[in-house]
């Protein structure tokens, strides 16, 4: 339909968009029907209002820095696995608990690009390269699976783990058809929720969209805090309302190491009566880039080591850890009220940041051009950002050898949390369930390996060893399995395979 007969080209010249229809003449009926349907979806002055919001919000941010109004996490919020072992009992026990109620669920961030990790399908179906050549999705699934069995195990009654999951426009059906071929990896379907998050157009600058191509937007996902509009608008709030879920889990698909409904964590929140919590890792480099949980102005917040000076970044308590050492690793826990305020009350005070980027374009001549520096911003609202509206606010600190090693960048040289980086932190964590149970490992000819590989040989490669998550899901229950042999370090230990174990043992 001609855009001026149907008002779009006048809604569009109002808010200053009307190069969206520079090429219109010169597109098929088809192209200029996807086009008119695209731009007929979108509200235009709203994103006009979140561009320039968030180009305010960017501007003021560099000017000022966050020194003066920080405070660290306060040790009554804290809780840790290192320093607090008398209580890890207590907390896992309350986790498994809550868990054999099927009061808890967990939900997955998956709806991002992937772009450092350079694939063209979703990050959760990377396999990097274990020797079971598992991908990220089955190892969740099977950790999820497990974790019921323990918790029903305990409790002597069937329980659930719903599983959202949320994807975007991109990575919908590419998720949904994987679960479907892999038969959801042994989870029952019915609880495993897909949703939808939202998408918003790239904007040059002067907060005019960019188009990709002559008929089409260049659209991205709205960040992982977009999470909260969706369970909004796409049902999934009700939907975790009628199945009585009273605590929610959430986590990044990258991190190979997540332990999933962590019961211990989720224990700790519920004990202190939470509404939210984050899982942190020690933050030990000050140069390093990640953001820390602290207190801003009194209320909690994630700050980015780009907000921060130096001197603040290399301050150090009295106990000789930095003073802000928190390192955010973007895993969460929610009571579902909370939630459900966050959704209702507070989602449309948070505002987009600005990711800078490289984004092709169509010129003015209609041809594509890739710009090697960047020139223009996708909009993203981070799923931390509502630590500020918690009421009780809890800080949980795992070691990061155990629980956090994501999967951002391609293989490279120098290149951090890669395939090999992600396949090695898992595989030297089941090296340590097996020296931890009793198990050892030998050489070629027959010496015990050191626990700890030696850096003189140059052999910091770790022991190949993978223990799949329906075995164990936390390095419990491996002592009948491993206690008292020898392996050769080409270990695989899963639920049908525990003869060839044995066949490997000497
Ligand atoms: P990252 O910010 O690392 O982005 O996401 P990414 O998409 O994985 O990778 P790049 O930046 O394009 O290379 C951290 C987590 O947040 C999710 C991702 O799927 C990942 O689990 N995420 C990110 C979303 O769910 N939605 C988004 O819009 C962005």
């Amino acid at each position: 339909m001609d855009p001026n007969a149907s008002g779009l080209a006048q809604r569009l010249a109002e808010a200053g968009q009307s190069h969206l229809l520079q090429f219109w003449s010169k597109l098929s009926p088809e192209e200029q029907v996807e086009l008119t349907s695209d731009l007929q979806q979108m509200d235009f002055q709203e994103i006009n209002s979140f561009f320039e919001k968030a180009m305010e919000m960017s501007s003021s941010s560099k000017q000022e820095k966050m020194d003066a109004r920080m405070e660290p996490v306060p040790r009554e919020v804290l809780g840790s696995v290192t320093r607090d072992r008398e209580s890890l009992k207590d907390w896992e026990l309350e986790g498994l608990k809550c868990i054999s109620q099927s009061k808890v669920a967990v939900l997955l961030l998956a709806g991002g690009q992937g772009t450092r990790l350079g694939v063209s399908y979703p990050k959760g179906m990377y396999d990097v390269g274990l020797p079971s050549h598992k991908t990220l999705f089955q190892i969740q699934a099977e950790r999820i699976l497990k974790l019921q069995q323990l918790a029903e195990q305990k409790h002597k009654v069937k329980c659930c783990i719903a599983w959202y999951i949320m994807t975007s426009g991109r990575t919908m059906d590419s998720t949904r058809e994987y679960f479907s071929r892999h038969n959801y990896f042994g989870l029952d379907k019915n609880n495993i929720i897909f949703f939808q998050q939202g998408m918003l157009p790239a904007m040059d600058y002067n907060g005019k969209i960019i188009m990709e191509n002559k008929a089409k937007l260049s659209m991205a996902p709205d960040g992982n805090g977009g999470l909260y509009r969706a369970l909004g608008n796409q049902g999934i709030l009700d939907d975790m309302e009628r199945r009585g879920i009273g605590f929610i889990h959430v986590y990044c698909v990258d991190n190979i190491l997540v332990k999933v409904a962590d019961p211990s964590f989720i224990g700790f929140c519920v004990k202190k009566g939470a509404d939210c919590g984050a899982k942190v890792v020690e933050k030990t480099n000050p140069t390093e880039a990640v953001g820390v949980v602290c207190k801003v102005d009194g209320l909690y917040q994630v700050v980015e080591y780009s907000e921060i000076t130096l001197a603040t970044a290399e301050k150090r308590s009295a106990d000789g850890r930095l003073m802000f050492n928190a390192g955010n690793v973007a895993n969460h826990f929610f009571s579902f009220s909370f939630l459900r305020d966050v959704v209702q009350k507070y989602e449309p005070k948070l505002q987009h940041h600005v990711a800078q980027k490289k984004i092709p374009y169509v010129n003015a001549e209609g041809q594509l051009i890739k710009p090697d520096k960047p020139n223009g911003i996708k909009m993203e609202k981070f799923v931390f950002d509502i630590f500020q509206f918690a009421k009780t606010f809890v800080v949980y600190e795992v070691l990061r050898e155990d629980e956090f090693s994501p999967l951002k960048n391609a293989d490279s040289q120098d290149a951090k949390d890669t395939p090999t980086t992600a396949r090695h932190a898992l595989m030297s964590l089941h090296h340590r369930w097996v020296l931890n149970a009793g198990g050892h490992f030998i050489d070629e000819n027959g010496r015990h390996v050191p626990a700890i590989p030696s850096l003189k040989d140059g052999t910091d490669l770790p022991i190949k060893c993978e223990i799949s998550p329906l075995v164990s899901y936390g390095g419990e229950g491996l002592e009948e399995l491993v206690k008292g042999r020898e392996f050769h370090p080409n270990l695989m230990i899963d639920e049908n395979r525990v003869q060839e174990l044995v066949k490997n043992g000497v």
